[in-house]
């Protein structure tokens, strides 16, 4: 009874060989995070981005640290210098650093130092399709993904597109980790839905740390 009790409120659940979901992990730093992600945007404002194929995204991106994954008519990649401003991105603040190292590890991912973060905003609305995460350099090493303000349902699909995909909620603090086995795995987050959350207004805004280069 009690082992059952501890089970269904364990916080830190595996998803996958490879994938695990922490329950809140970042919600002590969540308004710290928040802030970065302001100062972040002050230099690197929230853009929509253009597929290879010429169609704007829905979700506004920025990015910090010393590579920023960007998509433009030539394609997927990653860069050193905001091609909006030609500056560097920002810093990753340390603090972030810290969270997502400690995340990896917390998921069986230790020394994991990441050298770019992806911020992805979603307004009501929007939402990511099925996609891999590949254009890093370095497989060994996972995705830490931070969500903050209103919550969705994450799909978490297989290592082929048309393996069905499972739905998680992912809310306020989560932290979805996904690596080894699970690392190449499809994902994406269907539409957002409306409504409002304290501390991000009518948004989600949901960071992936990266080893890209
Ligand atoms: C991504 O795959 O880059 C974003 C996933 C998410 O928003 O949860
Ligand atoms: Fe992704």
């Amino acid at each position: 009874m009690t082992l059952d009790l501890f089970a269904a409120t364990d916080p830190y659940q595996p998803i996958a060989p490879g994938a695990m979901l922490l329950h809140g992990f970042a919600l002590a730093d969540a308004d710290a995070i928040l802030a970065d992600v302001q100062a972040i945007a002050a230099r690197a404002p929230f853009r929509r981005m253009f597929t290879p194929g010429g169609q704007a995204m829905s979700v506004a991106m920025s990015n910090c640290g010393s590579l920023g994954w960007i998509s433009d008519r030539h394609g997927y990649r990653y860069v050193a210098a905001d091609p909006d401003s030609g500056q560097p991105w920002p810093p990753l603040p340390p603090r972030l650093l810290r969270l997502a190292g400690a995340a990896a590890e917390r998921a069986g991912f230790p020394a994991f130092v990441p050298d770019a973060c992806l911020i992805n905003r979603y307004a009501p609305g929007t939402r990511m399709s099925l996609h891999q995460d590949r254009d890093e350099q370095d497989f060994t090493q996972p995705i830490v993904s931070v969500s903050l303000g209103l919550s969705v349902t994450f799909l978490f699909g297989g290592l082929a597109r048309s393996d069905k995909a499972a739905r998680l909620t992912l809310s306020h603090g989560d932290v979805l980790v996904w690596g080894g086995p699970a690392r190449l795995r499809f994902h994406g987050v269907l539409p957002l839905l409306d409504g409002r959350h304290p501390a991000t207004g009518a948004c989600r805004i949901n960071l992936t740390f990266r080893k890209a280069g």
